[in-house]
């Protein structure tokens, strides 16, 4: 089997994050700022990706200017020939330090916006203020030019403001909008009871941003993240395990998803030990569900093998018990009840709060 180059690395540099959100798509077990690569060691790591063929760099986190040195991070990126993304929910992005991070030659920005209002996105997000300060780095961005995708994490509690939501996004000029129903895995998954929406939200919400995406064509281009508990096919999930791209967590665990870890029976080499081209290449954890020998029988003759290529393995292990078995989203699953148990507890009303997810803050 050829292996292709990944065209997209996502550098998780940090898990600390002053939001809390409830649906945080980062492990349960969270790394601590000891734990974090070092500036030397990312930088390597970026030099190695684009001689591998990486396009994109994503930086993330957590919060991914909590870390001190976002701005040479950045300038690393941009020697290796890397289009930088920041992904960040603008909070520690002064005026100044976006100056020093458009010096350094950041390409984009994806801004994270819980709500319309400062009530539901500070709600949401766990963080009092927070949504000010969001807009305020949105028009910081708008003045200095650098283009913006805003990132609306849709969920119970805010999709039926979903119009206001992509208006918001024009007004503040972004070129994209991601929106992107939550998925339930990591932190998420405490908060099930409180996010899942209804079935009636997630019909609209399909309607509503293909309208959207129809009617705004040229002004701003959407990604639409279905919630696929709703779904009758499961989601192509990272593009492939192991196709188009890959995570490296703040330690230097590279990873073919952000949940990989949670796969028991895998181990993940690390950026310090190993070259990052040994490891997309030969690893057991990145070839392990590559092609289609994995495949239970259904999914191997199954004429949708090309467009779901394989669902998600992770939610594979979360909901069937083995990351080897059918994506259980997937109408053909023999575990596919589950998803319907999942949702009638989760509509039952017993959960009434959320529970957020906090780390000690941006200095910790
Ligand atoms: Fe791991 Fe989908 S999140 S394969």
């Amino acid at each position: 089997m050829s292996i292709p180059p990944p065209i997209a690395m996502l550098a998780e540099l940090t898990h600390r994050c002053p939001l809390a959100c409830p649906y945080c798509s980062n492990p349960v077990d969270l790394l601590k700022k000891d734990a974090e690569l070092d500036t030397e060691t990312w930088a390597r790591a970026f030099g190695q990706a684009a001689d591998m063929g990486v396009l994109q760099l994503h930086l993330s986190g957590g919060e991914p200017a909590s870390r001190e040195d976002i701005v040479e991070l950045t300038q690393a990126a941009h020697d290796a020939g890397l289009y930088t993304n920041l992904i960040t929910s603008g909070i520690g992005l002064t005026p100044r330090r976006l100056d020093a991070l458009e010096a350094a030659g950041l390409d984009h920005v994806q801004l994270s916006m819980q709500g319309t209002t400062a009530d539901l996105a500070d709600w949401i997000g766990g963080y009092k203020g927070g949504f000010d300060r969001k807009l305020k780095v949105a028009q910081e961005l708008k003045t200095r030019g650098i283009p913006l995708t805003l990132n609306a994490v849709m969920h119970r509690h805010n999709l039926d403001d979903l119009d206001r939501t992509i208006q918001m996004a024009v007004d503040l000029g972004a070129r994209r909008m991601e929106v992107a129903c939550v998925q339930f895995h990591g932190w998420a998954t405490q908060n099930r009871g409180m996010l899942l929406p209804t079935r009636e939200q997630a019909e609209a919400t399909k309607q509503k941003v293909a309208e959207a995406a129809e009617r705004l064509k040229g002004i701003m281009a959407f990604d639409f993240v279905p919630p696929d508990y709703y779904a009758d096919y499961p989601k192509a999930c990272m593009g492939g395990w192991g196709s188009a791209g890959l995570n490296i967590a703040p330690d230097g665990s590279v990873l073919p998803c952000h949940s990989a870890q949670m796969i028991p029976h895998l181990t993940f080499d690390k950026i310090s030990d190993k070259p990052l081209a040994e490891i997309w290449y030969n690893s057991p954890a990145f070839n392990a569900y590559r092609g289609d020998d994995w495949m239970p029988d259904t999914c191997k003759s199954c004429d949708r093998k090309e467009i779901d290529l394989g669902g998600c393995r992770c939610q594979a292990l979360m909901i069937a018990g083995d990351a080897a078995k059918m994506d259980p989203v997937c109408s053909k699953s023999p575990d596919h009840g589950r998803i319907q148990e999942m949702l009638d507890q989760a509509m039952s009303g017993e959960q009434t709060a959320f529970t957020y997810r906090r780390i000690g803050g941006a200095g910790s």
